[in-house]
């Protein structure tokens, strides 16, 4: 592939692969790199420019590969490391890069070090391991999973674990685990991997006081969250990055509520890009929609990076779902209220429709979380037997957690083989094959946009400018005479003249109708 494009990360279109649930090939109910390759052609033909592959380490599955046993090697479950490099090569063949996701956050209690820590204290400082305060943890600290963010191992001491107990957290005070690290990310830029997706990306240093936590303080900085000291760990992984030709893309997975602090990760010595979650979270609403891109692009503008467009991914409520109901904004400690909320499914199907072409239309990189081009909604009514997410086991079954946005993908109705969690019979009409053929599909919407975007010199990077517009309809354009016209309002918005390129629905004369959106050019 041309390694001429070193700025392919401002502008990407990046499919997101969740490696258990996108293609099985051995018929063993969980997915695998085979799978993928066999694959490949769909995603070029999709239109996408890379890959992120959610872990696909070694891993016990705690918390589905997002426990990593071992930074250098594949799940067997999913393959082994000479099929990822097979798979590296052959994507780049086809033009699309590959981003492979790091947690550097915490490991698995699998991991070496920590099978070593329980027996060696000489290995204890790899990790925050404290005696208790009686019989009580060292601190209050609470797990984001739920429960306490501590477990106490045979010889009393204590270890912290931010998400489930099979995560113990690194410290990254510590000058080894920054060395493995770094050595980490060369062990796969080596290989040929483009870019590293940084799980959980501002919660990596910790105050090591490790104090209680006060519900006082303000919501960011924590003493888990977003220090400054973090920024020095990042301008080390980015001195790696750029020692490649070309320089590698680091991403970060950054959940801040104040957009400046967000924008710090992303100065031009620290991270490439990071996840838009204001964007995914926002309700479907013109007034919100437009508060949140300005804010997007003036908080990135001020330090010169690429804003991100994501709508879903494999932690998060798909957005059919969601925009098909009365509350249409998404928060992690709402998913448990929102469960099994009144859903209008065809009104999230159009909406999503809608916010696709918002999306893509953007300037800055774009994130398509697999199975969203097949327009697929949240499974909510998987049996409890079936949920693996530690969410839904360390709540108490309170919060039902994400396996219902994991649900493998349906290629073929029946499919070959069982999955790991169970596809809704209804899904039949949601398949691959199935849309292929069909012009008015969500596949064939999300292929012709793609290609759009490709073919239009003025989407991805670059300026945007909005047009004036009634209320709730949202209008800009892009260099090139480019426009997007998206109506969030209840009635038929007039259209700009110009040349229709793309609409999310039927068009009513030259009228656009609610929860619509077009592309033209004027
Ligand atoms: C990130 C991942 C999520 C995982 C968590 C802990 O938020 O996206 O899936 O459970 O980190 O690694």
């Amino acid at each position: 592939m041309s390694t001429a494009d070193t700025r392919w990360w401002r502008d990407a279109a990046i499919y997101q692969i969740y490696p258990r649930s996108f293609a099985d090939h051995n018929g063993d109910g969980v997915g695998d790199l085979a799978g993928v390759r066999a694959r490949l052609g769909y995603l070029r033909d999709l239109g996408v420019d890379a890959i992120w592959f959610s872990p696909w380490f070694p891993s016990p599955m705690a918390d589905a590969g997002y426990d990593v046993a071992d930074y250098r090697d594949i799940d067997p479950a999913f393959g082994t490391l000479d099929e990822a490099t097979a798979l590296i090569g052959e994507a780049h063949a086809l033009g699309i890069r590959i981003i492979i996701d790091v947690v550097p956050n915490h490991t698995s209690v699998a991991h070496a070090w920590f099978q070593r820590a329980l027996v060696d204290p000489s290995y204890r400082d790899r990790f925050w391991f404290r005696d208790g305060r009686g019989d009580l943890p060292p601190n209050d600290w609470g797990s984001i999973f739920g429960g306490p963010a501590w477990t106490q191992v045979a010889d009393g001491q204590w270890y912290l674990h931010m998400f489930d107990a099979g995560q113990p957290d690194f410290n990254w005070d510590n000058p080894i685990v920054r060395e493995e690290f770094e050595d980490i990310l060369r062990f796969w830029f080596d290989r040929g991997v483009d870019g590293i997706r940084i799980d959980s990306a501002a919660m990596v240093a910790k105050d090591p006081a490790l104090p209680d936590f006060d519900p006082a303080s303000p919501p960011d900085p924590h003493p888990w969250n977003d220090r400054d000291e973090i920024h020095d760990i990042y301008r080390a992984w980015r001195r790696v990055a750029d020692s490649y030709p070309g320089g590698r893309a680091l991403i970060g997975e950054v959940w801040l509520a104040d957009p400046h602090r967000f924008a710090q990760y992303l100065r031009p010595d620290e991270l490439h890009a990071a996840f838009n979650f204001d964007f995914l979270g926002c309700p479907w609403d013109g007034k919100a929609l437009r508060r949140c891109v300005d804010e997007t692009l003036d908080a990135h503008a001020a330090v010169g990076a690429p804003a991100t467009w994501v709508l879903s991914n494999h932690d998060v409520t798909r957005h059919v779902t969601r925009y098909g109901r009365a509350e249409t904004g998404f928060e992690h400690h709402l998913r448990q209220t929102r469960h099994l909320a009144p859903t209008d499914l065809a009104l999230g199907t159009r909406r999503a429709r809608a916010a696709a072409l918002l999306t893509l239309a953007l300037p800055g990189s774009v994130y398509v979380y697999q199975g969203e081009e097949l327009g697929l909604p949240e499974v909510e009514d998987l049996p409890a037997a079936a949920r693996q997410d530690p969410i839904f086991a360390r709540t108490g079954g309170a919060d039902p957690g994400r396996d219902g946005c994991r649900v493998p993908l349906p290629w073929s109705s029946p499919p070959a083989a069982p999955g790991w969690l169970p596809q809704p019979a209804g899904w039949a009409a949601y398949t691959v094959e199935r849309q292929s053929s069909d012009p008015s599909s969500m596949l064939s919407l999300y292929r012709r946009a793609l290609a759009v975007r490709r073919a239009e010199p003025g989407l991805g990077d670059g300026p945007m400018a909005w047009l004036d517009a009634p209320a709730d309809v949202l209008a800009f354009t892009r260099e090139g005479g480019f426009a997007c016209v998206v109506n969030l309002s209840q009635t038929p918005a007039p259209l700009p003249p110009g040349t229709v390129l793309l609409a999310s629905g039927p068009l009513d004369g030259d009228l656009l109708p609610p929860d619509t959106s077009v592309w033209l050019r004027l």
